[in-house]
């Protein structure tokens, strides 16, 4: 069977393990994926039975500095604060660096110190930009000068969305078909749509009661209507690029928030089952639908926890503000004026 480690070793045969630098940094910005990547058809490398596609979050996301140290394990600092050891979040980092150390490199550790500017429990997939910054910043670190589709591979192999994070606007990942995994990388989705606008409702910052991996192990293996997912999505796919491509704000928001809840029925439907949403994210739901029969075009989406991200046009700011005046709301395409 394939592991991570051969895939790492596939990619960067040949490639040196000197460092070129003293420190390397990098950044990646945040993606929420629009139409959704659940269930894998390899829970080893992380490969997808269907496709997704996602807005990255412009400037806001995972800036990582990678330094060569010349201790016995590695060194995780988080938005400034020097981690445990023993904290899940840092084994999984260690784990991931772990894939490089081989050959010359083996006993190879690092100080990796990674701020985020995104709002702290927001629900925005801060390990899909953690991965994809630190692989970059690896990358710069030895002057592998690899291809973007190869940072995305690599990124997968550490979380799922991560192979999303590489770039700025729409991206799409391709679940691909080989074993091995070589032809499932993201990619950008080259259309823009500057008036288009996110918004961050924050419900709840503690910490999700179930990690996407089991949650998204247990949908597959339990939920009666997992069958029906990959044939929504598909579809869901279609409508949301044709509507990107047409700037039909309505049929690309509809089918995002349907396919958000159509993730979310599915997971409810698992056996133990898998409820996200908090009360308050249905009474944020219902406040939603209310504004909408008011006229107002305003949708949502929502990851593996009780936070929607709304979506909105530019002209409709000030109105979306007044029914959720603690919106952060964000302009993925507008990268120098990131704030509202
Ligand atoms: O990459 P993971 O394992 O954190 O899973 C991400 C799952 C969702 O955020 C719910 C969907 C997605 O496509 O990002």
């Amino acid at each position: 069977m394939l592991n991570k480690q051969m895939i790492v070793q596939t990619l960067l045969k040949e490639r040196s393990f000197t460092p070129m630098v003293v420190k390397a940094k990098a950044f990646a910005p945040s993606n929420i994926a629009l139409c959704k990547y659940w269930g894998k058809r390899d829970e080893t490398l992380n490969l997808p039975i269907t496709g997704s596609l996602s807005i990255s979050l412009g400037n806001l996301g995972a800036t990582t500095t990678v330094v060569p140290i010349n201790e016995a394990s590695d060194c995780i600092i988080f938005n400034g604060k020097v981690m445990d050891k023993s904290m899940p979040f840092v084994q999984k980092i260690s784990n991931f660096l772990d894939l490089f150390r081989m050959d010359q490199n083996q006993n190879m550790h690092y100080q990796v110190e990674t701020s985020l500017n995104i709002p702290m429990g927001a629900g925005v997939a801060s390990s899909a930009c953690g991965f994809a910054a630190l692989v970059s910043a690896l990358d710069s670190l030895y002057d592998w000068q690899l291809k973007p589709f190869e940072l995305s591979i690599l990124a997968r192999l550490g979380s799922g969305s991560a192979a999303r994070s590489f770039w700025h606007g729409f991206v799409e990942w391709e679940c691909g078909i080989a074993l091995d995994g070589m032809d499932s990388y993201a990619k950008p989705f080259p259309h823009d749509w500057k008036a288009l606008r996110l918004g961050l409702l924050l419900i709840d910052s503690n910490e999700k009661s179930i990690s996407s991996r089991v949650a998204m192990q247990r949908t597959l293996a339990t939920s009666p209507f997992f069958d029906a997912w990959p044939k929504t999505q598909h579809e869901d796919m279609i409508l949301l690029k044709k509507s990107i491509e047409d700037k039909d704000f309505i049929t690309f928001a509809q089918t995002a928030e349907t396919n958000a809840l159509t993730l979310h029925a599915l997971m409810m439907s698992a056996r133990p089952q898998i409820v996200y949403s908090k009360p308050e994210t249905l009474n944020m739901m219902d406040k939603i639908w209310q504004a909408r029969r008011e006229g107002l075009n305003v949708f949502f989406t929502q990851d593996a926890g009780p936070n929607l991200k709304l979506l909105f046009l530019e002209e409709d700011i000030d109105a979306v503000s007044r029914i959720f005046p603690l919106l952060k709301v964000i302009a993925p395409f507008n990268l120098l004026d990131q704030e509202c």
